[in-house]
């Protein structure tokens, strides 16, 4: 199967085709994505919340990234597999951001990397695009620094506010990033983004006005527990039909129906349980 690459991306975009974005953290996961014509896939760093139980992504490690994004890169050889640079990989200095950057392609070959931050990130953009990566930048609510945003809130809903989240945009295009996620802010804002940018723009949360969507898995299939963002769609409801299959079978293993000799049982080859018999009468 052939591999998506940028250009595949960026071709998207000149046609106006809309391109469908998902985060996965598995093999499975990311052979479902790509059997549904999934364009991208996202190894996100929410991976610490949406599969290891934390309450944030703030604890998630390089390592960690690492080891699913591999999963995910056997899973959907023909996806545009993106990376997720977690907190601490990339915050300390633009030598920190490249050397983490080429794990990422040299461990879990993927096909970008994408890290958190406008104005105040630029300079890592520049030197992990100059060592010859694909960067995508990911500003308006940045779950990383969730912190000093007071929480996972929208972002740019007043004139002053908007006007910074514009100009982290356009620092992460200037700064040579090849496209942008915006996080949750609002539509209007958005719209203004995509007519402003040359690279591709990407909403998860930011509504309609831009090349693409990005959703969590874990959101839209409804497996994720803890809380559901507005802007989150499911599409169906994994949970609720995971319980009822493991609420069936301790029924059926409580009451001795499962497994049930006939169906769901080995038998012995014709002829060796006679001998099986006069065997074990001997001993
Ligand atoms: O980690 C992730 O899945 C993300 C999305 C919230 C955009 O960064």
């Amino acid at each position: 199967m052939r591999r998506k690459t940028i250009f595949d991306v960026y071709q998207m975009k000149a046609a106006g085709e809309k391109i469908a974005w998902l985060t996965s953290y598995d093999y499975p996961t990311a052979q479902f994505a790509q059997a549904a014509g999934m364009d991208m896939i996202l190894v996100g760093d929410s991976l610490g919340m949406c599969v290891y139980g934390y309450s944030s992504t703030v604890p998630v490690t390089m390592d960690q990234c690492i080891a699913h994004s591999e999963a995910v890169r056997r899973g959907a050889p023909g996806c545009f597999v993106v990376g997720d640079m977690p907190l601490g990989s990339y915050q300390s200095s633009d030598e920190q951001a490249v050397d983490n950057a080429i794990r990422f392609l040299k461990e879990a070959d993927v096909d970008a990397i994408k890290l958190e931050g406008g104005v105040r990130i630029a300079s890592r953009i520049r030197a992990i695009t100059d060592a010859g990566i694909n960067v995508i930048g990911h500003i308006g609510l940045t779950p990383q620094s969730s912190g000093q945003l007071g929480g996972h809130k929208a972002q740019g809903r007043t004139a002053e506010t908007a006007e910074l989240v514009i100009e982290d945009a356009l620092a992460v295009q200037e700064a040579g990033a090849k496209m942008i996620l915006v996080e949750a802010v609002p539509a209007e804002v958005q719209k203004c983004i995509w007519e402003k940018l040359e690279i591709p723009v990407m909403s998860i949360g930011a509504g309609p006005h831009c090349d693409g969507q990005l959703l969590i898995v874990s959101d839209l299939i409804g497996q994720f527990q803890a809380f559901t963002p507005k802007f989150v769609k499911k599409y169906c409801n994994i949970a609720e039909t995971i319980t009822a299959a493991m609420e069936d079978y301790v029924k059926e293993v409580k009451a001795g129906f499962f497994p049930d000799e006939d169906t769901y049982c080995y038998k012995m080859i014709e002829g060796e349980q006679e001998k099986f018999l006069k065997l074990i009468e001997k001993k």
